[in-house]
């Protein structure tokens, strides 16, 4: 399956938004296009937007009309911010953007020499992309004992990461290694990742699940249902608090109430270093009518009040381990995460 793909038109993509409905593919041919697409989630998930979001930059440079490189550096700077305005929360789409920029500093000759080094830029984000979630996928699976109950929430497969998975990933190389394994999937409202998206991922991968609201993660959990719960993120502070998903954080309340160990699966692109905890972390706020209801079913009064976070922010202590490509870190995670960083960055070397 091709989450996303550059080609010589632009950017096709698997429309999530239709999922598990219509398997529809999508192309972007512009800027304005692949902004919509990002804002009405038809692609999504923290690692996938961050593949999206250099390729959006990317196919705006290649509509700059500037010939001299200070006047499309100007223009490029406009394409990247209006990619950074489509969702706040997600690290990884403001790292990706950050990065097409930065090969644009390092390049010589002009705009053809920087739309050069941006398109080597992208295809590197993508092919590292991969290799960070299978390696992130091996480290976690070997967190998963045989015969375990897990606990998911939204949605983390390569849906959400372009290839592989994370806390999905995990799930899946668990499943390879015939450990025989069971996920509770939690159906994740009010867009209903969950239901929609992991259901058919775990379809497509022959895993046993149960789909379940997510009000009732607690009552499997006080019946001995779940053994872990693993989950994604969208933006882990230096020290471990994550945002993810809303609701992330109810499942972990339950989780520690119930010694269920819960665990974060994430690559590094997804870690802000910049941020030294949880609390500087915007969180989106989105359309009061995807809590009124679902497509063309409304269930509540029209003008019926709401709040519509998207996400919200799980205290690293009740985090038992982040799961990334480096390994799995342990708290105090301001240390284990900084030191995953170093290793990287020496490897890289
Ligand atoms: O609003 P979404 O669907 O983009 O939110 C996605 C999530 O919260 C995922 O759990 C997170 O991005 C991790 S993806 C591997």
């Amino acid at each position: 399956m091709t989450v996303l793909e550059w080609t010589d038109d632009g950017i096709r993509l698997l429309d999530q938004a239709r999922l598990p409905d219509e398997e529809e593919y999508i192309l972007c041919d512009s800027l304005d296009v692949i902004c919509e697409a990002i804002r009405s989630l038809r692609i999504r998930g923290a690692p996938s937007l961050g593949v999206a979001s250099a390729y959006a930059v990317l196919l705006g440079a290649t509509k700059i009309a500037a010939t001299d490189a200070a006047g499309f550096r100007e223009e490029l700077e406009t394409m990247a911010t209006m990619v950074k305005g489509t969702r706040p929360t997600a690290v990884n789409l403001f790292w990706a953007a950050d990065e097409m920029l930065a090969a644009a500093d390092g390049a010589e000759g002009g705009p053809e020499g920087m739309l050069a080094a941006m398109r080597e830029r992208a295809a590197k984000i993508e092919t590292d992309n991969r290799e960070r979630h299978v390696k992130l996928s091996e480290a976690g699976a070997a967190l998963v004992e045989p015969g375990a109950k897990i606990l998911h929430h939204c949605n983390t497969g390569p849906l959400a990461t372009h290839e592989r998975g994370s806390a999905l990933g995990v799930i899946y190389a668990a499943h390879q290694q015939d450990k025989g394994i069971h996920v509770y999937v939690d159906e994740t409202r009010p867009l209903l990742q969950g239901a929609r998206l992991t259901c058919w991922e775990l379809d497509q991968w022959g895993v046993d699940y149960t789909l379940i609201t997510d009000s009732m993660a607690g009552h499997f959990m006080k019946a001995g249902e779940i053994d872990m719960a693993v989950v994604g993120a969208d933006r882990i502070a230096a020290n471990g608090d994550t945002a993810n998903k809303i609701g992330t954080y109810t499942a972990a309340v339950l989780a520690a109430h119930h010694d269920v160990p819960f665990f974060v699966a994430a690559p590094l692109t997804t870690v802000d270093f910049s941020l030294p905890n949880g609390a500087g972390i915007p969180i989106e706020q989105r359309n009061p009518d995807e809590v009124r209801g679902y497509r063309d079913t409304t269930w509540a009064p029209a003008g019926a009040p709401v709040a519509n976070p998207a996400f919200d922010v799980t205290p690293a202590d009740l985090i038992a381990g982040i799961i990334t490509e480096m390994g799995v870190a342990r708290a105090e995670y301001t240390d284990s995460l900084a030191t995953q960083r170093e290793q990287q960055t020496e490897l890289r070397a």
